[in-house]
C-alpha cells in the first residue's frame, strides 16, 4: 500500500465543515495536487462536469406549506429491499489515493450511515472484504476482455454477498483526462487493482501498421450486444447497466432482460460535451416507462440536486467524488458525514416543498417560467 501520497486525515470533523462543498474546498488540503486533478477533474475541456452543477442550479424549486406529515419518511424499495435514504455510494476505484484504508473505510461509512456501496471492479482491497464491511453493497463491473473473467468477478460479488451487478458501458476507453495528464499523474506503485489479478487474460490484439490502438485495440475488447446477453445469463441478481444517455440504448438494454439502468455521464469524465445527467432523465424515463429503477449520479453535491432528479423520474441517486473528499479529509468520519448531511438536506427539502414522502415528489415541485404571469413582467413586478 503507498503510504507518502497524502497527508494524514483528521480524526474529528471540523467545525466549520457543514456542507459537501467544505469537504471539496478542504480536500485540497489533503490530496497530493496531480491526485486531486485525477479524481476532480473531468475531461477534456470540463464542459460536462461544468454542466452537471449548472443544469441542477437553474431547476427552481417551489416552498410549499401545509402538506400532512403525520406518516412522513424517506424510505424506499429498490429491487425488493428497504432503504432509508434514496442514496448510494456510486464505484470510485483507487480509494487508496486518498487514504490508507481506502475503501475499507468508505464501507464502514456506508455501513454506519445504512446506505448501499457500490463496490469498484477497480478498488485497492478485495471485493470480498469491502463488501464484509460495508453489509450493504452492490459490485460494478468493468467489463475483462475474456468472458471467463467477467464470470469469476461475478462469481466473487455473488459469493461475497452483494446484492446486485452493475456494469459501467459509458467507458470502454478513458476519456481524455486532460487535467489529470498536465499535472503528470500516474496511479503510484502500491496502488493495485487486485481484484483483477490472477484473472484469465484474453490473447493481445495483434493490430496491423496504420491500426488505430483505440478503435481497434480497446474496442475489440468493449462489451457487444452478444457479450451484454451473456452477462445476463450469469447471474441471477439484478443487473443495472451504468453509463447510459440515450433513450434508445436504455430501452434496448431494458429488452435484453436488465433489472435497472444508472443514468450517468462518469461525473464528466468520459465524452466531454454530454448533457448533464439530470438532462438526460426525463426522456429516459420516458423510454422504459415507470416500472423500471432508475438512478443517476454525476453533479449531486446537495438535497435539493437529489430531490430535483426524483422529481424528474429517478427512483434514486448516486453520489461519486464526495466519497474521495471526505475520504481523504477524516477517513470513515468524513465519508459519514458526507452522507449525513446530504441525507438531512433531503429530508429538509421535502419539507420546504411540501412532500411527505418519496411518492409525493413530483414535477410540480418545480418553479416554471411559464409560471410567471406576463402582466407581472409587463409590469415590472419581478
Ligand atoms: C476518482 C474516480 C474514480 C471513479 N471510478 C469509477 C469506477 O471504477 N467505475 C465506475 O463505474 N465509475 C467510476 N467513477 C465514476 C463514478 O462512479 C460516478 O459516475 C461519478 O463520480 C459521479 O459524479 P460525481 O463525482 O459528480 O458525483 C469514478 C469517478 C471518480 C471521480
Amino acid at each position: 500500500m503507498a503510504t507518502h501520497i497524502q497527508t494524514q486525515a483528521l480524526n474529528h470533523i471540523p467545525a466549520d465543515v457543514v456542507s459537501v462543498s467544505d469537504y471539496e474546498r478542504l480536500a485540497t488540503e489533503f490530496i497530493r495536487r496531480d491526485i486531486l486533478e485525477y479524481i476532480n477533474g473531468g475531461v477534456a475541456d470540463d464542459h460536462t462536469l461544468l454542466a452537471n452543477r449548472h443544469a441542477f442550479n437553474h431547476l427552481s424549486l417551489y416552498n410549499r406549506i401545509s402538506a400532512n406529515f403525520s406518516n412522513a419518511s424517506t424510505q424506499l424499495e429498490l429491487f425488493g429491499r428497504t432503504q432509508t435514504h434514496p442514496l448510494l455510494l456510486s464505484p470510485v476505484a483507487h480509494q487508496q489515493l486518498v487514504h490508507p484504508e481506502g475503501e475499507l473505510a468508505t464501507a464502514e461509512a456506508a455501513r454506519a450511515m445504512n446506505t448501499p456501496m457500490i463496490i469498484s471492479t477497480l478498488s485497492n482491497t478485495p471485493l470480498k472484504e469491502i463488501a464484509q464491511k460495508a453489509k450493504r453493497s452492490w459490485f460494478q463491473l468493468y467489463w475483462q476482455p475474456h468472458r471467463e473473467a467477467n464470470a469469476r468477478l461475478i462469481e466473487a460479488a455473488e459469493r461475497a454477498g452483494c446484492e446486485a451487478i452493475v456494469i459501467t458501458l459509458d467507458a470502454p476507453v478513458n476519456g481524455l483526462r486532460n487535467r489529470a495528464q498536465r499535472a503528470g499523474f500516474q496511479l503510484p506503485t502500491g496502488v493495485e487493482e487486485v481484484n483483477l489479478t490472477g484473472l484469465p487474460q484474453a490473447p493481445v490484439q495483434a493490430l496491423n501498421i496504420g491500426d488505430s490502438i483505440v478503435l481497434k485495440g480497446f474496442m475489440a475488447d468493449a462489451p457487444s450486444m452478444e457479450d451484454l446477453h451473456w452477462l445476463r445469463q450469469q447471474t441471477t441478481l439484478p443487473l443495472l447497466a451504468k453509463g447510459i444517455s440515450h433513450p434508445a440504448d436504455a430501452k434496448q438494454l431494458i429488452q435484453l432482460g436488465f433489472n435497472g439502468l444508472i443514468i450517468s455521464n462518469h461525473g464528466g469524465r468520459t465524452l466531454d460535451t454530454l448533457p448533464a445527467s439530470i438532462d438526460l432523465l426525463p426522456a429516459i424515463r420516458q423510454a422504459i416507462g415507470n416500472d423500471i429503477p432508475l438512478l443517476l449520479d454525476s453533479g449531486i453535491r446537495r438535497g435539493t440536486d437529489v430531490i430535483k432528479a426524483l422529481a424528474l423520474g429517478a427512483n434514486a441517486v448516486c453520489i461519486g467524488r464526495p466519497q474521495m473528499w471526505g475520504l481523504a479529509v477524516a477517513g470513515a468520519l468524513g465519508v459519514a458525514h458526507c452522507i449525513k448531511i446530504l441525507q438531512q438536506e433531503i429530508e429538509i427539502t421535502m419539507a420546504l416543498c411540501g412532500c411527505p414522502t418519496l411518492d409525493d415528489i413530483s414535477e410540480d415541485v418545480f418553479f416554471k417560467h411559464s409560471d410567471i404571469k406576463q402582466e407581472s413582467i409587463k409590469e415590472g413586478n419581478l
